[in-house]
């Protein structure tokens, strides 16, 4: 474990980059970037909340690379055609060439919405990553899934398009709302259960450690989730197969999000780590892991201080009827059936495609009636 900037290479043939992850990225963005540009110049892509905290550090960071910055409001519903098409429009009247460099600088919605703007530009443009939240380092600025919401459903508008290179830097993480910090932290636990109990095992020690701010920790943590995202989508790069791994616990989270209406009640990653206690609960039910997986994730996630149940989740719920209709929107369906990614154990996650409805309901049945 080191302190020094980590690269994590992410092996598409000519779609390769290299993720970069550490402390101070910031400050070193221009000579990061540099090797990118055909002309020293950038447009940056960002929100109004983001652009207050660290636009004049990335554009002292880039030093002689010239910068011009659009912030878009903060927020889920920036997600959408409306932003989207400003963002577009914005591009184009800043001259953005087909060589030219698009710089995503923020969450999982500038980052999807950047990467989704930068795929259509010109019929395709390269740009890079700069994520500020643990969500968006560990997950959504990896593997090139761009895109925007529809009033169908989430991301269902988008396309692949692998960034030219990520800056993951460790420090950003230092400014995140605590509540923020742990919604990411849904997703870095989503990795060890899904590939790797060692790493499951190291954040049961350290995850306190990490929430607190140790950055030797956060590094580790961030790289070892970005080594397992990158090996996923080497694998299977368009989701064909492995690559739904990663949408552990995410069928019971969308439909949550649903019922939840994309609100304050419950962030994607908390969504993510109560999608993950219930799809452990699946999979005890059907034979498949033993009690004591299920109580092991619920007593991390308890111990770290983040939402575990239903029950943690405040305002009223649909039944489970509803919440599995809610599912049915959902990418992950195909031919009409739901797909869940299921347990042996922790760590060793795999894709089904034909889980029994009466299983699903009666998990989601129990859920609801604990929070009587
Ligand atoms: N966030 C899941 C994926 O990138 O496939």
């Amino acid at each position: 474990m080191t302190t020094g900037i980590d690269t994590v290479h992410v092996a598409l043939g000519t779609r390769s980059y290299d993720v970069r992850i550490g402390r101070g990225l910031l400050a070193r963005a221009g000579a990061e970037i540099a090797p990118l540009l055909a002309r020293r110049r950038v447009a940056v892509l960002t929100d109004e909340t983001v652009a207050g905290l660290h636009l004049d550090a990335l554009q002292d960071g880039l030093g002689d690379v010239e910068m011009t910055a659009l912030a878009l409001p903060a927020g889920e519903a920036t997600k959408g055609w409306e932003q989207f098409s400003r963002a577009v429009d914005w591009l184009l009247a800043e001259k953005v060439e087909r060589r030219d460099i698009v710089v995503a600088l923020g969450g999982g919605v500038i980052g999807d919405l950047g990467g989704f703007a930068a795929a259509v530009l010109r019929r395709g443009v390269r740009f890079v990553q700069i994520p500020t939240s643990l969500l968006a380092q560990v997950d959504s600025s990896v593997g090139g899934k761009t895109g925007i919401n529809s009033t169908h459903g989430k991301n269902l508008i988008g396309a692949f398009h692998q960034p030219a290179l990520v800056l993951a830097d460790i420090d950003i993480l230092g400014t995140l709302p605590a509540r923020d910090f742990l919604s990411g932290y849904g997703e870095v636990v989503k990795y060890g259960l899904l590939g790797d109990a060692a790493f499951f095992d190291w954040l049961e020690e350290n995850g306190p450690a990490l929430a607190a701010g140790d950055p030797v920790a956060r590094q580790y943590a961030v790289r070892r989730s970005i080594e397992m995202k990158a090996r996923i989508v080497e694998r299977d790069e368009t989701e064909q197969g492995d690559r739904a791994l990663l949408n552990l616990g995410h069928t019971f989270c969308h439909a949550l999000e649903k019922a939840t209406g994309y609100s304050d009640r419950l962030l994607h990653g908390e969504g993510v780590a109560i999608g993950c206690v219930l799809a452990f609960e699946l999979s005890q039910r059907l034979g498949l892991c033993s009690q004591e997986a299920p109580s092991r994730v619920r007593a991390h996630l308890k111990a770290m201080g983040m939402k575990v149940d239903l029950a943690d989740i405040p305002g009223d719920l649909p039944g489970a009827d509803a919440l599995i209709a809610l599912m049915g929107q959902d990418k992950k369906v195909v031919d009409g059936k739901l797909r869940f990614i299921l347990a042996r154990g922790i760590g060793d996650a795999f894709v089904s495609g034909d889980v029994p409805g009466d299983a699903v309901r009666a998990v989601l049945d129990e859920a609801l009636r604990a929070r009587l």
